[in-house]
């Protein structure tokens, strides 16, 4: 018998793996802000920029985790490339542990930016040893990738034979079920790891990050799986412990997903001293972070026409009903 959690990450990052290919996209499984449009990462770097200025004479990486394609970290380069008078003096990573992607990332990256090459690293240990003094850490749809326990009344689910069981959460789920008030909820795994690692790469970092859920648990399972941009879920309803089957056996097949608790991530970062700086709506966020002006730099640079083609893509990242509320943005520093 195995644990979800188990069965999850070898669902996702194990041998055969369903995010050791590319999913993201039209032909892909799901579409997200940044397959949507360039004007995220370039809202992301306008706001880099601001924070880069304060911090002259450092030593400066800006590294995307959970980057599929690279798209994000590439988007982010382009703008700064384009904008920031430092640009060759600051690093751009990935960190990716699943090699498979590693040489697609870094063409990617490579046929967007001519004068600078990525550096993708495998774990935490290789960015400690280029000593920074400051790290940019970006990441979007990240959070609902770590893989997670079904918890659901002082119950947990096991996996047997592709079969789901419910039987006592060990101590350790319990206690965590207990903190965040959780009765039915999935529970994220390792975010306590993550966070420490992050926080050993350098003594000053910034943490941003956009992701979907809510900021406090709903008590309901949101557990999905993603196929050809159709959703279906686990649960047959949010409250029960009662499931369609059929997605087990299509092992690594479809993504996995599920609403990110942010109440749960906010107590870790600030457990390691990690300061809040906003955590909003994406819309809200995106605008705050400068998303008129970028519109502003990319008129004159491409001018009106070529706005306009684009706007439909930016109100997908900001309307209500599509990217804009269900997305939050947030951000933390030490
Ligand atoms: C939903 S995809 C997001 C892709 C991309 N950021 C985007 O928005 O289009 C999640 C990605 O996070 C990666 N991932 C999950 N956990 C990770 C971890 N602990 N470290 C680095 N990457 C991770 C997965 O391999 C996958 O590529």
């Amino acid at each position: 018998m195995q644990r979800f959690g188990e069965f999850m990450q070898e669902w996702l990052y194990g041998e055969g793996g369903y995010y050791r290919s590319l999913r993201i996209g039209k032909e892909g499984d799901f579409y997200t802000s940044v397959s949507v449009s360039e004007f995220f990462g370039y809202t992301l770097a306008y706001y880099l920029q601001q924070q880069l200025n304060l911090l002259p004479n450092q030593k400066i990486a800006i590294i995307e985790i959970g980057a599929e394609r690279g798209n994000l970290i590439s988007d982010i380069a382009f703008f700064l490339q384009e904008n920031y008078k430092d640009f060759k003096k600051i690093d751009f990573l990935i960190l990716e542990p699943l090699k498979p992607l590693h040489n697609i990332q870094k063409q990617n990256f490579l046929q967007k930016i001519d004068s600078k090459e990525p550096f993708i690293v495998e774990d935490f240990q290789a960015i400690k040893s280029l000593h920074y003094d400051f790290i940019f850490y970006c990441s979007n749809e990240l959070l609902d990738a770590f893989p997670c326990e079904l918890y659901h009344q002082e119950q947990m689910a096991f996996i047997e034979n592709d079969t789901l069981r419910f039987q006592k959460a060990p101590a350790p789920i319990e206690q965590i079920a207990r903190k965040f008030n959780l009765q039915i909820s999935e529970i994220p795994l390792g975010v306590e790891e993550f966070i420490k690692n992050c926080d050993d790469c350098a003594k000053n970092w910034m943490f941003l990050t956009f992701d979907y859920g809510s900021l406090e648990s709903r008590n309901e399972f949101s557990l999905r799986f993603f196929e050809k941009h159709t959703t279906k879920n686990l649960f047959i309803s949010p409250k029960s412990t009662e499931y369609d089957k059929s997605f087990l056996e299509s092992f690594g097949q479809y993504d996995i997903t599920y609403d990110v608790n942010f109440a749960i991530w906010n107590s870790h970062f600030q457990s390691i001293g990690a300061k809040k700086l906003f955590c909003h709506r994406q819309n809200r966020a995106l605008v705050d972070m400068g998303l008129d002006k970028v519109g502003e730099w990319y008129i004159a640079k491409y001018g009106l026409e070529s706005f306009m083609k684009n706007s439909s893509k930016i109100r997908t990242l900001i309307e209500p009903g599509l990217l804009g509320e269900r997305f939050f943005g947030m951000a933390f520093v030490k």
